[in-house]
């Protein structure tokens, strides 16, 4: 148990930059613990978090979303998420993040099968959403549907939660740190798409604790199929096998569906 002071002076240097200054304190603490933890001190300690934080979302950034702009405009859109201009609005914020912005090109396909034995969609919890809940325009939806979103940006939240509130009041974004646990909503479908290796990156052991804790009748989870990077490298059969493991002698029935750039699993607890 690292000294109070240490800890709170080692989170405080890291946020110092603006880069890491918009994520959620409960897992920059939970980082900055496990560095003093290891006996790392002082530049050591703050390089050592910020490549973790890096590692686990920043990585993903193609480039820093204009928050500002993207508020400015989801007031003055349509409240139509057929709209051609909600849709195009959607796209070209979904660049930014390169989780969304490689599943642009297999939008519609995407949601339409992974969740067509499910559907319509009435409740979708979306955990380490990332800019995904602007997707919303391609999922079958009931018309009374309602989608949460977490994740550990403060700025992207804001800007997911403007969002899911313009189309539907009882919709919201909010910040989370899975590998605490998953937060207490529940839902018909939650999303974990290709969030499993980041969180594996802090906690080894979280994704086997993790699935059975998440209040939802279906879990979507899924893989990436290719390294940020482009290469695949194996991965889908990596992960197939990995994802197998981490539920065997758990009584789900499992649907996996295969795309170009990533894998999913539709459980069903
Ligand atoms: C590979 S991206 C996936 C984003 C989104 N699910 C998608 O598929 O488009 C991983 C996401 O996990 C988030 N993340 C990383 N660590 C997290 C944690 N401990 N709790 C919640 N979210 C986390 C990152 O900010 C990032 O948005």
């Amino acid at each position: 148990m690292p000294d109070k002071a240490a800890l709170a002076g080692l989170v405080e240097t890291v946020q110092a930059n603006r880069k890491y200054a918009g994520i959620t304190a409960d897992l920059v603490s939970r980082l900055a613990a496990d560095a003093l933890d290891r006996g790392l001190q002082g530049k050591a300690a703050v390089k050592d978090v910020r490549n973790k934080l890096h590692q686990v979302g920043g990585a993903y950034f193609r480039q820093t979303p204009d928050y500002a702009s993207a508020l400015a405009a989801i007031g003055s859109l349509p409240q139509s998420l057929e709209s051609p201009e909600t849709q195009s609005f959607c796209r070209a914020q979904m660049q930014a993040h390169a989780s969304s912005a490689e599943r642009l090109p297999i939008l519609a396909e995407f949601f339409q099968t992974c969740l067509a034995p499910i559907a319509p969609v009435h409740s979708i919890l979306d955990l380490a959403c990332g800019l995904n809940p602007l997707a919303l325009p391609w999922m079958p939806l009931a018309s009374d549907y309602t989608y949460q979103a977490c994740d550990i940006y403060l700025d992207l939240l804001a800007l997911v939660d403007a969002f899911l509130r313009h189309f539907s009041p009882g919709s919201q974004a909010f910040a989370c740190d899975l590998v605490a646990g998953p937060p207490p909503a529940a839902a018909q479908v939650a999303f974990l798409l290709k969030t499993l290796p980041c969180l594996e990156q802090v906690d080894k052991q979280i994704s086997a604790a993790l699935l059975p804790s998440i209040r939802a009748d279906h879990i979507l989870v899924s893989f990436p199929a290719k390294s940020l990077g482009g290469r695949s490298k194996g991965m889908p059969d990596f992960y197939r096998d990995h994802f197998y493991t981490l539920i065997a002698g758990q009584p789900w029935q499992v649907q996996e569906f295969t795309f170009p750039n990533e894998i999913a699993f539709l459980v069903t607890k």
